[in-house]
């Protein structure tokens, strides 16, 4: 199957550093993909240069269409939905406003949302802000999957919420990626098992892995990319690369680690 997204050599630029370099990959037309890889190695730079939010060259062509040169509201417009990390919802509006602001035209799917989150109707009065993490995650999500796109962008959406509500959103998100295929950026290892078929891994801003999920997360690559065991407990912190890494790839996708 033709990927939705095609990625090759990204380069990502904030203030004038490179925080992105050379990355290349596919998003799948169906499912989940998830990107991954410790604090600090760029899943979010990756996924706001996809979108135009920060600078960037390289080539993306998304459903067949180059997109890397359009702004970030035409990219929008082209079908691609982002959840961001720590939700963004408005505080002061209520849910049913921040749902409201979401529509793109078209007919808004809110039957789907209503199934999805039965919660959020009943508080639809309510001020996003005194809602708990679970329930601002479940309208940020929301707010993409009401409108037709083509490709969801989600970074980090269990980040910080109880193991129960942890549950409920990656229902969601199974559901949501039955409809339309996604791009997970995602630490709960538990979570990626459940919901991707493939990984991205990236480590100092490179891609180091590319492969199915499965196979990844009963690796030893793991501890090596992500330094936790993959029942997902710290082994070093989440934040350094080893000194010493182990030898020889592990796959034949596994990509030479340049040390940076
Ligand atoms: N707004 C910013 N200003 C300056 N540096 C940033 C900014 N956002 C991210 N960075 C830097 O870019 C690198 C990649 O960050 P990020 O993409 O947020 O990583 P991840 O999502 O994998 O944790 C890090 O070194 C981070 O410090
Ligand atoms: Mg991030």
């Amino acid at each position: 199957m033709t990927p939705i997204l095609t990625v090759q050599d990204l380069n990502v630029r904030i203030a004038g550093q490179q925080v992105v370099e050379d990355v290349s990959f596919d998003v799948a037309a169906h499912g989940v993909t998830a990107l991954l890889g410790r604090n600090g190695v760029g899943k979010s730079s990756t996924l706001k240069g996809l979108l135009g939010l920060y600078e960037r060259s390289g080539e993306v062509t998304f459903d067949g269409t180059r997109i890397d040169k359009l702004m970030t509201h035409r990219v929008v417009q082209q079908g691609i939905a982002y959840v961001p990390e720590d939700r963004e919802v408005f505080s002061q509006l209520t849910v049913a406003e921040n749902l409201r602001l979401a529509e793109r035209g078209g007919a808004p799917q809110r039957a789907l949302v209503d199934e999805l989150f039965p919660e959020l109707r009943q508080r639809a009065n309510q001020q996003a802000g005194t809602l708990s993490g679970g329930q601002q995650q479940m309208v940020s999500l929301s707010r993409a999957l009401m409108n037709d796109n083509q490709l969801i962008l989600v970074d980090e959406p269990t980040k910080g919420l109880a193991p129960l509500i942890v549950g409920t959103v990656t229902e969601a998100l199974k559901k949501a990626a039955e409809i339309t295929p996604m791009l997970l950026v995602e630490q709960n290892l538990q979570v990626v098992r459940d919901l991707a078929h493939t990984v991205v891994v990236l480590s100092g801003g490179r891609v180091v892995h590319t492969g199915p999920a499965d196979e990844f997360l009963d690796s030893d690559l793991v501890q090596r990319h992500l330094g936790v065991s993959s029942d997902g407990k710290a082994a070093e912190g989440l934040d350094e690369e080893p000194a010493e890494k182990a030898d020889g790839p592990a796959s034949s996708t596994e990509a030479k680690e340049d040390d940076t």
